[in-house]
């Protein structure tokens, strides 16, 4: 089975660029800006990645992203990641990143996102990646400073094709950012949100009214809401499972325990993505890889979890079906 997830074509939906910043590249840019990391070596920074909640590992990752402080930083950074998924047949990848973490450490949102953006198109190029940017505010700041993010955002339309909502889900609700995501949606944004990943299913039902996403990044509480898991089945919504970073964050105690095969059976368009993989332990094929064998996937799931992947994306119809066309032709031979 591993084999057969290593070679399946896939597409990735959820996953934070600044997540994929793994030990070594990050002492390498340290070292190269001069800022000295409160940890001695790689090893003891890998170490300190033992989180018991979602706050845990936000601590550790905007700790992570203060060495990005040039475009070169942010280009390296995305190319390590395309180079990795390369090689793990991703096809295609909507990507987060998080402006506020770098314009309040005084980088200029360019830096960042022109850093990112010509790496992917280079991506594009020469790996024959196809790519999406989403921007996400941070739910933990307040709707002005979003709304602050927005307006730099809208200089650059070609570049960001939708708006997301992460970082700390308790006490901060979709509701809190009513204004910004209905702004978001007039100026022709793609509309994503985390919800129901710690937060109760009335996040993700207010994700669903008051921001009114396209996708819900996680979703894993819904299931406790029996009419709301109707009601997304019904909608066709797909939602972004993230199965290595629900096991690291204890939001499930053990693989073994993922719902996955639940929202399957309940009729959920579930996909699988890997988050923040430099900290969670593992890209595409290791989530795959990992869940298949913890709850023991079939072949059927595990092709319906990447069709639903391809189908899910923002990618113009025809490009979709171009993508699903591929893993149809590879699961015709393997
Ligand atoms: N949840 C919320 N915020 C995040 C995450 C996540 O999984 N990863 C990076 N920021
Ligand atoms: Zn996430």
């Amino acid at each position: 089975m591993q084999t057969f997830i290593e070679n399946l074509p896939k597409a990735e939906l959820h996953l934070h660029i600044e997540g994929t910043f793994e030990p070594e590249l990050m002492f390498e840019i340290a070292q190269r800006n001069e800022i000295d990391l409160p940890f001695e070596d790689v090893e003891a920074l890998r170490k300190a990645y033992d989180f018991s909640r979602l706050q845990d590992f936000l601590d550790i990752y905007y700790q992570g992203m203060n060495v990005l402080r040039e475009e070169q930083d942010f280009y390296d950074l995305t190319w390590a990641y395309l180079t990795r998924i390369h090689k793990q047949n991703v096809l295609h990848t909507e990507i987060f990143f998080d402006p506020q973490g770098h314009t309040d450490r005084g980088i200029p949102f360019e830096t960042a996102l022109n850093g990112i953006y010509n790496a992917l198109q280079d991506g594009q190029k020469q790996l024959g990646i196809s790519f999406g940017v989403i921007m996400c505010f941070l739910r933990h700041l307040d709707e002005d400073a979003a709304m602050a993010t927005l307006e730099q955002a809208l200089a650059h339309k070609d570049k960001i094709i939708g708006v997301g909502l992460d970082s700390s889900e308790m006490g901060h609700p979709p509701e809190k950012f009513t204004n910004v995501f209905a702004r978001a949606k007039a100026e022709g944004f793609h509309i994503v949100a985390h919800a129901g990943e710690e937060g109760p299913p009335e996040y993700v039902r207010q994700a669903l009214d008051v921001l009114h996403v396209e996708r819900i990044d996680h979703g894993n509480r819904a299931l406790e809401d029996e009419a709301l898991t109707q009601r997304i089945v019904e909608s066709g919504m797909a939602l972004t499972v993230c199965p290595l970073s629900n096991l690291k964050l204890c939001v499930v105690d053990d693989l073994k325990n993922h719902p996955i095969k639940k929202m399957l059976k309940a009729g959920l368009k579930a996909t699988i993505n890997s988050d923040d993989p430099a900290y969670f332990g593992g890209y595409m094929n290791e989530n795959f890889g990992q869940l298949a064998e913890a709850v023991g996937l079939t072949r059927d799931e595990i092709a319906t979890l990447a069709r639903n992947g391809f189908e899910a994306t923002f990618l113009p119809k025809d490009q979709q079906q171009a993508l699903v066309a591929k893993l149809d032709a590879y699961l015709a031979t393997a």
